[in-house]
């Protein structure tokens, strides 16, 4: 059941909620942080958060453009914020009025349109649900301004048998197949409250996969989230995932201009593909559903790259060498290597690779000229045309790539170790 995702690769996270409408603004000050804590760093009381409601719309949020512009990305699968740690619900639960049909006056399911719009182009929709957070929720775990009962205290079972069971069956039994049940920050998520929730997501969805923040141990996950923004130092070999955001917030804040170039997050990708793990990039939309014009335009940029070189990305495994390049990166599929170049070189060399190379070309179809002596691959790249993000260089071998795990000294004479 995990197939679909080893070979996604790529995946977009929409982050969209009621901080949204905070736009990172409290009482008319710029706040510091990511958006979607912005409650809980100013300690803002449940009542008066409530009233942002007033600034949340859908108005703007067009599920199939953004469908559209995900699938010209690349991405396989979408991940979208159902209910964040505030516990305000963006689609129509059943559960309270904490929603934005019942506060915002949205008449249409958001998660219903948006599902489908990604299910009709070839995109997996997945739903990210905070298990154990929630501001709104006097016996869950989070809001310590409104509700003074220490957490330990707390009926924590009565939220989670609640709330949590009730929604987590609204979004499994309403929206078609989902993906993945993205779980984040795991308090008051104990070994057995794990397995237990594992098991009642299965009960309605058996292929539904389910991400490492869920807390218990690795068995109750399918795969491994990495740190946020992280793409670690050599391979990492279980099933694994990478969370980045476009700026630094992963919720909007109008304040945030930070956006990563998009050479930075095609550099990401090719890193973290190279460990053998997906890459899971954020957009926040505005208020109004809008996503900005930089996120939009890093999609484009993103999905121009992918059009030449997603054969190097989607349904790889990691690279074959247990450390990096200085040059960038490496994946491998079937009898062929790819290498990712990330500044215009004349010449690189690749030690340990013991196959025959077969055949040497950039993805844009230059030939490149190999020669190979003493355990030695050198590359000459003089009749390459670079990109200005990310070169791809490929190479046809005479099997699967066979390498000799040794650590060797890189061209600029260092030796980098790997990670275990
Ligand atoms: C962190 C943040 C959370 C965000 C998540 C995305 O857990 O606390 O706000 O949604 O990262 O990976």
């Amino acid at each position: 059941k995990i197939e679909w995702f080893e070979k996604a690769r790529l995946g977009i996270f929409i982050h969209w909620g009621l901080y949204s409408a905070t736009e990172g603004y409290y009482n008319g000050e710029e706040t510091c942080g990511i958006v979607e804590w912005i409650q809980s760093r100013e300690k803002i009381p449940n009542r008066e958060y409530e009233r942002f409601a007033e600034k949340l719309s859908a108005d703007c949020f067009d599920t199939d453009a953004i469908a559209d512009l995900v699938k010209y990305a690349g991405a396989k699968y979408m991940v979208f914020t159902a209910k964040h740690h505030e516990g305000f619900a963006m689609f129509d639960s059943g559960f309270d009025d904490y929603s934005i049909n019942k506060k915002c006056g949205v008449q249409e399911d958001i998660v219903k349109k948006l599902t489908d719009s990604m299910r009709s182009r070839g995109i997996v929709p997945c739903l990210y649900y905070s298990q154990g957070v929630d501001f709104h929720e006097e016996n869950a775990m989070g809001n310590t301004w409104d509700f003074e009962r220490p957490e330990t205290e707390r009926a924590f079972e009565s939220y989670f048998n609640g709330k949590c069971k009730y929604q987590l069956r609204e979004l499994l039994t309403k929206y078609g197949d989902i993906g993945v049940i993205w779980f984040d920050v795991p308090w008051g998520i104990t070994a057995r409250r794990a397995k237990e929730l594992r098991k009642y997501v299965q009960a309605f969805q058996p292929k539904c996969l389910i991400n490492g923040r869920l807390g218990g141990d690795t068995s109750d996950s399918d795969f491994l989230c990495m740190g946020d923004n992280e793409a670690p130092y050599g391979r990492v070999s279980v099933c694994a995932e990478t969370a980045a955001t476009t700026n630094d917030s992963w919720g909007y804040k109008r304040g945030d201009k930070n956006f990563k170039t998009p050479k930075m997050i095609i550099e990401l990708l090719c890193a973290v593909a190279s460990k053998g793990a997906n890459l899971l990039l954020n957009i926040g939309p505005k208020p109004n559903g809008e996503i900005p014009c930089e996120a939009v335009d890093i999609l484009k940029s993103l999905g121009n790259w992918m059009q030449i070189n997603s054969d190097a990305i989607y349904a790889t495994e990691a690279s074959p060498f247990i450390s990096d390049f200085s040059f960038g990166w490496v994946t491998q599929k079937d009898k062929n290597l790819f290498l990712f170049l990330k500044d215009p070189v004349r010449k690189i060399t690749i030690y340990g690779l013991e196959n025959e190379v077969l055949s040497a070309d950039s993805m844009a179809g230059d030939k490149v000229e190999t020669n190979a002596a003493c355990g030695e691959l050198s590359l000459s790249l003089s009749n390459v045309r670079f990109a200005d993000d990310v070169t791809v260089i490929k190479l046809v071998l005479d099997g699967k790539p066979n390498v000799k795990n040794i650590l060797f000294q890189q061209e600029q004479n260092y030796i980098m170790l790997p990670c275990c």
